[in-house]
């Protein structure tokens, strides 16, 4: 079966929210409504990216930074298409442009319970971070969500 990779697009975007909506280890939050996404997409060009397989998305990243360090989020592989190595393509593609940008280090949120997914990420070389927590402040915003 031929996989594809490509650039996450809006017009990825009812397919992706429905597999992240689908996926336990993603959390989905008023960040992901189009809006944001869209905007998230064109602070990060060329960094995000889709798996496609037999018509349908199958798999996604989100990818960006912040001038000085790189963040991911959001990936997510469908079931029926796990252990064929999407995910690392995936990160590949995402971490080379990064890269390609001079962004040298990468960091993402991972829930603590999620075993499969740390297990992934150190797979592919990825260190979890015992030294650190995360703080988080929320605030309204003109549109009155929060993110
Ligand atoms: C984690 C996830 C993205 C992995 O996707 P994937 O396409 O199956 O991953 P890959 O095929 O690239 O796996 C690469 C390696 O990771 C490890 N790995 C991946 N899934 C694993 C699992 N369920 N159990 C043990 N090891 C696993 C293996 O070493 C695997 O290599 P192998 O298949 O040759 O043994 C997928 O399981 C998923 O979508 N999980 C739910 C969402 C999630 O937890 N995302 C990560 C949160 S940041």
């Amino acid at each position: 079966m031929e996989i594809t990779i490509a650039e996450f697009t809006m017009d990825h975007y009812e397919a992706a929210i429905a597999l992240w909506k689908a996926t336990p280890g993603v959390g989905v939050s008023s960040a992901d409504e189009p809006a944001a996404i869209r905007f998230y997409l064109e602070r990060n060009p060329g960094m995000s990216f889709v798996a496609l397989a037999e018509g349908r998305l199958i798999g996604t990243i989100l990818c960006g930074h912040d001038g000085r360090r790189g963040y991911i989020h959001h990936v997510a592989v469908h079931p029926d298409y796990r252990r064929q190595g999407i995910a690392t393509q995936l990160g590949d593609r995402a971490l080379a442009s990064l890269k390609a940008v001079g962004i040298g280090k990468c960091h993402l949120f991972i829930f603590p319970q999620n075993q499969t997914g740390i297990t992934f990420w150190e797979s592919i070389g990825w260190d979890l971070r015992e030294d650190v927590r995360i703080m988080s402040k929320f605030m309204e915003v003109d549109d009155g969500s929060s993110c």
